[in-house]
């Protein structure tokens, strides 16, 4: 059944049925096409628009139609054109005029913007969620891993020692960010468009302020066009998604070095590992691998978006039906990687020996080499210059500057001592580190402290 049959003589061709239709994926929001017809409904009554007996008529046949869609008593018919079209025949087939009453004064036009924006409200709500849980796994391990000393790496070089925990705790920032980014978003969408209509408003005697509060918006949205016409929440949203992909995907990267036996600063838990059909030793990181795949898909949703809205003319255009399919799989396809990553990462098992180990032999304590030297009066320029040197020499006698002995040091700077070897101890060189964000275990344990009063 379609809504605009006035006009036509021939049924739509089914292949183009089809094509047109959109109920394959907008069925899920069948909640928030009653949620809203509800409100709208009491608003049409409230302003005389309808009586109350067909307010009455329309809120039971609604609700009916709800718990029997929620039970699987009623199926949404998949030749429906769309959700909104199949609730509005099914409850007019249930309580007649009343329901042909029901899209008095609207639009699917500003029916389909506020449900897209009621659903993404909970979607929103339900990510933010898995990232507050996602984080308090981290400060957990934070904790647990705050003296760890391990390499830092840049250029994927080891560079200077940290924590693991400090480590751990540079992602719970920013997922932080991450949750921040979210609300924002979901706060700048959150204005009602419903009583926009097609596009131009209607004559009726609507009372838009009254819906908004209903439906829990901070209020209408001003113009009736844009009302109709934009998605810049679902980009924004996308855009925001992307970002955690992004997020996600290099920390996933990071845990598959670190599981290799390269690295083998981490375990995973064997629940949260696969092997391989014909190599018997083989322990693979399947989920992080997916997740750094999947990354692909969210960046192509926020594409699709962009591409789909970049040319259009105001006000609506079919095109915009294609945002959902978008936006609903990028919020699917974040979910998804956060159900499987947060009990996975909770269940990993660092290697603190193993990293420890890869700490000494990097040479990264030679900045701190460099700056005993400054700290005897040696400008920064002449401790790197003579520290460089000295990294070469134990490269050449396969040494490391912990054992290279004292004679040596002063051979290329007489201005060393004894005290160098206490200067350049790993576990000095990272507890030292306690300037404001720094890795000292001190400053992680703080860190753990004030990120846990935030992620409430
Ligand atoms: N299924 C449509 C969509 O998702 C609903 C809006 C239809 N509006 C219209 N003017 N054809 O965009």
């Amino acid at each position: 059944m379609q809504l605009w049959k006035g006009r036509f003589e021939k049924e739509l061709d089914p292949k183009t049925n089809d094509f047109n239709s959109s109920i394959s994926f907008d069925s899920r929001m069948f909640k928030e096409d009653i949620e809203g017809s509800i409100a709208h409904a009491t608003m049409l009554a409230a302003k005389g628009i309808i009586t109350s007996e067909d307010l009455g008529a329309i809120v039971e046949g609604l609700k009916n139609i709800k718990a029997e869609i929620e039970s699987g008593e009623l199926l949404i018919d998949p030749n429906a054109e769309d959700i909104h079209t199949f609730v509005e025949g099914e409850l007019t087939a249930r309580i007649g005029a009343a329901g042909k009453r029901l899209h008095t004064a609207r639009s699917r036009n500003d029916q389909v913007a506020l449900d897209i924006r009621l659903y993404l409200r909970k979607e929103c709500e339900a990510l933010y969620a898995q990232l507050t849980e996602l984080i308090d796994v981290l400060l957990k391990k934070a904790e647990q891993y705050a003296d760890a000393v391990m390499p830092g790496y840049t250029h994927l070089q080891r560079a200077q020692p940290i924590t693991f925990g400090h480590h751990l705790l540079a992602y719970a920032e920013m997922l932080l960010r991450d949750k921040e980014r979210l609300s924002d978003a979901k706060n700048r969408m959150n204005y009602c468009p419903l009583g926009a209509c097609a596009l131009a408003g209607t004559t009726y005697n609507t009372d838009r302020e009254m819906t908004a509060k209903d439906l829990g918006f901070f209020g209408p949205m001003q113009n009736s066009l844009d009302s109709v016409s934009d998605r810049d929440f679902c980009i924004e949203l996308a855009a925001a998604l992307s970002i955690i992909m992004v997020h996600l995907s290099r920390f996933s990267e990071e845990i598959v070095l670190w599981a290799s036996f390269e690295f083998k600063f981490i375990e995973l838990d064997d629940a949260f590992s696969t092997g391989s059909s014909i190599m018997p030793q083989k322990k693979n990181p399947d989920i992080t691998e997916l997740i750094r795949g999947k990354s692909g898909r969210v960046f192509g949703d926020l594409t699709t978006l962009l591409t789909m809205m970049k040319g259009l003319p105001l006000a609506y255009n079919k095109d915009m039906q294609e945002d959902k399919e978008a936006i609903f799989d990028a919020f699917d396809t974040v979910k998804m990687c956060l159900t499987a990553f947060i009990p996975m990462l909770d269940t990993m098992v660092a290697l603190p020996k193993n990293m420890r180990k890869a700490a000494a032999g990097g040479f990264i304590n030679a900045t701190d080499c460099a700056d005993y030297l400054v700290s005897k009066g040696l400008p920064f320029r002449d401790a790197y210059k003579a520290t460089g040197e000295l990294v070469a020499l134990c490269i050449k006698k396969g040494t490391t500057l912990e054992e290279l002995p004292l004679e040596e040091y002063k051979n290329i700077c007489d201005m060393f001592d004894d005290g160098v070897y206490t200067a350049i101890d790993l576990d000095k060189c990272v507890n030292d580190r306690t300037s404001l964000g720094g890795p000292a275990p001190q400053n992680v344990l703080a860190q753990v402290k004030r990120v846990k009063e935030i992620n409430k």
